[in-house]
Order: structure tokens, then sequence, then C-alpha cells
């Protein structure tokens, strides 16, 4: 029996707030780490086409023996498919990779002004009416592209996937999607492991007996941000679940918060067509 994951509304679909990413588990390799977390309880699992793992996470999905509907499954469609045809075809394959008739969440994984947007986005939608996708949303949109994509889009932007965690203040854009009724998922929530060793975030973990990893997944679930940490090493994958039995204080959160700075991006391939928000 799994843990109660707090869920998250996202346009028509619920989204559990915590789920498993498998960027750079590799084809082969990710099969039995998603297996491992299908185990210790996680219900959603972040993939993409540029992962080149969607056939191992349809293997451990189908061996997993967990109801289809119990399983939310989240992919994104790469820069280079968002024309019209291209789009649809692109996610009939990711379907068939992922042994799946529909994808809970499908993503565009980047704005790629080389296609107009409004052809992308009924390209989009129209993989969400024909019921292969049950939500369709956007990742690492900053506001104003994210809002653009609304106004083109019959379908509720479900999420917008972007980085965050302690070291990235993502306050402007959480607080447009917020109010768009677009959720936030937060990509590299652990800083790429970097959390591990900040003081900070380990002594609020020594006062709950948690982990700096735990305490920084606890600080983006406590804000309505659903999280989507990777680990290939087995004993994190439990770890970085355990985090619904304690909550953080105003005062531990706003410490998290304070840990924000100007230079704490790690991953930009953002089109220099578009900004990224100014915090
Ligand atoms: N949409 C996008 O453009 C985009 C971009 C990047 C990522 N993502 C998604 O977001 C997911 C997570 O992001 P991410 O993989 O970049 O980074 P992350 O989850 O922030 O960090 C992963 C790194 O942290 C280490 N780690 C995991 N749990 C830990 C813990 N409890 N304590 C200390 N270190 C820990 C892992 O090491 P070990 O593996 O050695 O344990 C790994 O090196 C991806 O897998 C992918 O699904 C999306």
């Amino acid at each position: 029996m799994s843990k109660l994951v707090p869920a998250v509304r996202s346009g028509d679909v619920l989204m559990p707030a915590l789920g498993f990413g498998t960027w750079q588990l590799e084809s082969g390799g990710a099969q039995p780490l998603v297996e491992q977390a299908l185990e210790v309880g996680y219900r959603h699992i972040d993939t993409a086409q540029a992962y080149r793992n969607e056939r191992d996470v349809g293997a451990a999905i189908a061996a997993s023996g967990i109801k289809r509907d119990d399983i939310f499954l989240t992919t994104k469609v790469w820069i280079d498919q968002f024309a019209d045809g291209d789009l649809q075809r692109s996610a009939e394959k990711s379907l068939e990779r992922l042994g799946v008739a529909h994808v809970d969440l499908l993503l565009l994984h980047w704005p790629n002004p080389a296609t107009p947007l409004a052809q992308t986005m009924a390209a989009l939608n129209d993989v969400k009416d024909r019921g292969l996708a049950r939500a369709i949303g956007l990742s690492n949109f900053p506001s104003a592209v994210m809002a653009q994509a609304q106004s083109l889009s019959k379908a509720q932007i479900a999420t917008n996937q972007v980085e965050y965690h302690p070291y990235l203040s993502q306050k402007t854009l959480i607080a447009a999607a917020h109010a768009a009724g677009t959720s936030i998922t937060a990509w590299s929530p652990l800083a790429q492991g970097k959390v591990a060793d900040d003081p900070v975030l380990i002594a609020i973990g020594q006062a709950h007996g948690k982990t700096p990893g735990q305490v920084t997944l606890r600080w983006l679930i406590q804000q309505g941000v659903i999280a989507i940490p990777r680990t290939k090493t087995p004993a994190r994958i439990a770890e970085n679940f355990d985090v619904l039995d304690f909550a953080l204080s105003d005062d531990e959160m706003a410490a998290v918060f304070a840990l924000a700075r100007p230079d704490g991006r790690m991953g930009n391939w953002l089109d220099a067509a578009y900004s990224w928000d100014v915090e």
C-alpha cells in the first residue's frame, strides 16, 4: 500500500505532488529503477522523448502490476517535432514505446520559435482531443510565453515544468502560473544533488531527523509545487519518498527561500528569442 502523496490540481487532472524523474537514467538501466520507485510508492513518473528511456519506463510500469489508472505518466515532445502532424506522430510513437494507450500529461519540452506557437498548441490540443493525453502542458516556458501558449490553447495548460530548487527563485513565474490555474513542476528539485552539502538545509534536517534532500522536497511540496527528484541510488529512491510525515515551520520555509541567489540557475537551454522572468 503506498503512502498518501498529496495531489495538486492541474487543469483537469490531479497530479501526485511527488514524482520520479528519469533524466540520465539510460536505456536499459532505467527499468529496474522505475520498478523500484513504483514499489516504494511513487505513482508519478516523468520521462521525455529526449531521455531515450520511454521503453524502459513502459516496461517497468507493465512489470509492476499496478493498474495503469493508478499511475500518473508524463512525457515530453522534443522541440523538432512541434509542427502540425509531426507532433501528433511523435506522440503516437511515444505511446508505442511506453506501451500505453495514453499518457496523463504531454509537455512541450522547451519553447521553440522555429514553429509558430499557434500551430504547436493546436497540434497539442489535437492530441488531447484524440484521447492520447489526458492533459497538456509546457516545460521551460517563461511567464510571457506561457501566457501566450494559454491564450492559443483550448485546453487548460496543466503544468509548466521548470527548474526550481532552493538556489533559484521562481517567485514571478509561480505567481503567474498559479493565477492562470497552471501548476508548477520543479525539475532538478535537489539542485542536482547540491542541496546535500548545504549547512542551512542540514541544520533544518537535524531538527526533524531528515536529510537536506528531504527538507528540500518537503519545502517544494509544502508550497504546492510538484517535485520530481531523480536518483540512481536505490536507498535514495526511498529517502526521497519519505517526506510525507513532517512539516516545516514558517521560519524554516523562509530560511529555505532565503537561499535563492542570482546565479542559482543550473540548466539554461532557452532560445535567445525568449528571456527568463526577472525575480
Ligand atoms: N523539463 C526539463 O527540461 C528537465 C530538465 C532537467 C530535469 N528534468 C526532470 O527532472 C528530474 C530531476 O532533475 P535532475 O535529474 O536534473 O536533478 P535532481 O533530481 O535535482 O538531482 C539528481 C542528482 O541528485 C542526486 N541525489 C538524488 N537524491 C539525492 C539525495 N536524497 N541526497 C543527495 N543527492 C541526491 C543524484 O545522485 P545519484 O543518482 O547518484 O543518487 C543525482 O546526481 C529529471 O530526472 C527529469 O525527469 C526535466
